[in-house]
């Protein structure tokens, strides 16, 4: 199954894309963790998106395209994959279609959350990252069982720089003027399947598995 998860900042794409890959078995693509590993480590793409993504803005179409054309092309991806937060703008839309075509693959279902700039807003303050094996939490609604630290891995848990309020406020503006467009782009080809992001996570997942168990 090749699928792409669409949505804006916090929409919960993320969360939802840990639980479609644990079920279906298909590696999880998102520019975003390949950009913040890059970052991590110190390489000449992480220090270029670095100053992109601190400011809340896309890293430019050629860099993001360069690294998701080489991804898709490693042997993992020949029993499906899950795109999430990539494609971004038209541009970077047109050029998958050009690299699927290559490849002789297609998309079979695109995935879009819509959510409530309120709750987007909430998700995004309690959001906390582990460092060691990123898995999300939020202090709220998906707290971890000791304060701080990773139920999964005892890593200690972080929040992203790009989270804070006027990050995300731009984060949000780029999103609505570049990304949303891809709505009606993916709905002219027939394959969006829109999803109620304000739903909790397991709740929405029901909806996403049953979507997804009517596609095989
Ligand atoms: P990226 O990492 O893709 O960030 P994003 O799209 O802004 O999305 P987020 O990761 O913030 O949110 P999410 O929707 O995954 O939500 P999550 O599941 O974590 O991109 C970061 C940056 O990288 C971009 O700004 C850009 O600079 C650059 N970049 C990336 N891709 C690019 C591209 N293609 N082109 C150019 N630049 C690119 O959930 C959020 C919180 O809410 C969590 O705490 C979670 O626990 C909680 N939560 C989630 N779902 C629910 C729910 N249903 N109910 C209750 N709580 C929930």
């Amino acid at each position: 199954m090749n699928l792409l998860i669409m949505g804006p900042p916090g929409a919960g794409k993320g969360s939802q894309a840990a639980k479609i890959i644990s079920a279906y078995g298909i590696p999880h693509i998102s520019t975003g963790d390949m950009f913040r590993e890059a970052i991590k480590s110190g390489t000449p793409l992480g220090l270029e998106a670095k100053r992109y993504i601190d400011a809340g803005e896309l890293v430019p179409d050629e860099v993001t395209n360069g690294i998701v054309k080489e991804r898709l092309q490693q042997a993992d991806c020949r029993k499906g994959f899950l795109l999430d937060g990539y494609p971004r703008t038209i541009n970077q839309a047109v050029a998958l279609d050009e690299m699927l075509h290559t490849l002789g693959k297609k998309i079979d279902a695109v995935l879009n959350m819509e959510c409530s700039e309120e709750t987007i807003i909430k998700r995004i303050a309690g959001r906390r990252i582990c460092q060691q094996c990123g898995a999300t939490y939020h202090i709220l609604n998906h707290p971890p069982k000791v304060e701080n630290v990773c139920d999964r891995c005892g890593g200690a848990l972080y929040q992203r720089k790009d989270d804070n309020p006027d990050t995300v406020k731009n984060r949000l503006e780029v999103y609505y003027k570049q990304t949303a467009p891809l709505i009606e782009y993916y709905r002219s080809k027939g394959n969006l399947i829109m999803l109620d992001g304000n739903l909790e996570i397991d709740e929405l997942f029901i909806d996403v598995k049953r979507i997804l168990d009517g596609l095989k």
